[in-house]
């Protein structure tokens, strides 16, 4: 198995490299593979890119109580964004590279907010609600994906700049699980209600305070059965 970082020493941080602070980190990351950068300089697209879509989405959402969840959502990537930036400067990464990877997250970004702006120029109110619901879902989904591995890399990564990763992951991590998981459950509602179709708004999963994968699916079950119930009276 290729190996993108190295193991963390088992000995631990050293009060000497504690105290050498930013320097230190910035020494780590000549050390940092190249597919680490790349996933780095995507992460920071996905966030940046993340700002603009729920921007636009804000411009389609109809439901008051999505629209209160989303201008929180908004407000925390952009918390995101500054916390890449810190991470960079920490890394010592320019922020303004742009890498291909960089440059394929942006497109699809730029392809989403466009979506909305169709949606909400040629179809009803209610289409291009679903159509953020969506891009939001699809844009959550990469964020998701970018913090999950940058977990997975932090547990593996030795010194300063594993540490960094890391403490940028402990921040944003449980933020991302809330952004997916209640996504979803508001674009599979807000189908459902315009196929006018049982409908549970808001959905269960914000009801129920999903933070993870495992609970997406429980409470899934648990709405699902109570529909059949309703369904059969
Ligand atoms: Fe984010
Ligand atoms: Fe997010």
């Amino acid at each position: 198995m290729k190996k993108v970082g190295k193991k963390r020493s088992t000995n631990g941080r050293t009060s000497k490299a504690r105290a050498q602070g930013r320097g230190a980190a910035q020494a780590a990351v000549a050390d940092l593979a190249p597919e680490l950068v790349e996933l780095l300089y995507q992460a920071l697209e996905t966030e940046e890119g993340g700002v603009l879509i729920y921007r636009a989405a804000l411009e389609c959402v109809q439901n008051q109580d999505l629209r209160a969840e989303w201008e929180e959502y908004l407000e925390q990537t952009e918390r995101h964004v500054e916390v890449m930036n810190a991470l960079f400067e920490q890394l010592g990464l320019d922020t303004e590279r742009d890498e291909p990877g960089r440059q394929v997250v942006r497109e699809i970004g730029t392809a989403l907010v466009r979506s909305m702006k169709l949606a909400r120029a040629k179809g009803t109110p209610e289409a291009a609600e679903l159509a953020a619901c969506e891009a939001v879902v699809l844009a959550e989904t990469k964020d998701h994906l970018n913090w999950s591995l940058l977990g997975e890399l932090s547990k593996d990564l030795q010194g300063d700049a594993g540490e960094a990763i890391a403490t940028a992951v402990e921040e944003v991590e449980d933020e991302e699980d809330e952004h997916l998981y209640h996504s979803q459950g508001w674009t599979r509602e807000l189908w459902l209600d315009n196929l006018g179709l049982a409908a549970e708004l808001p959905p269960v999963e914000e009801a129920e305070h999903v933070e993870s994968e495992e609970e997406a699916v429980k409470a899934r079950k648990k709405a699902k059965k109570r529909k059949q119930a309703k369904a059969r009276r």
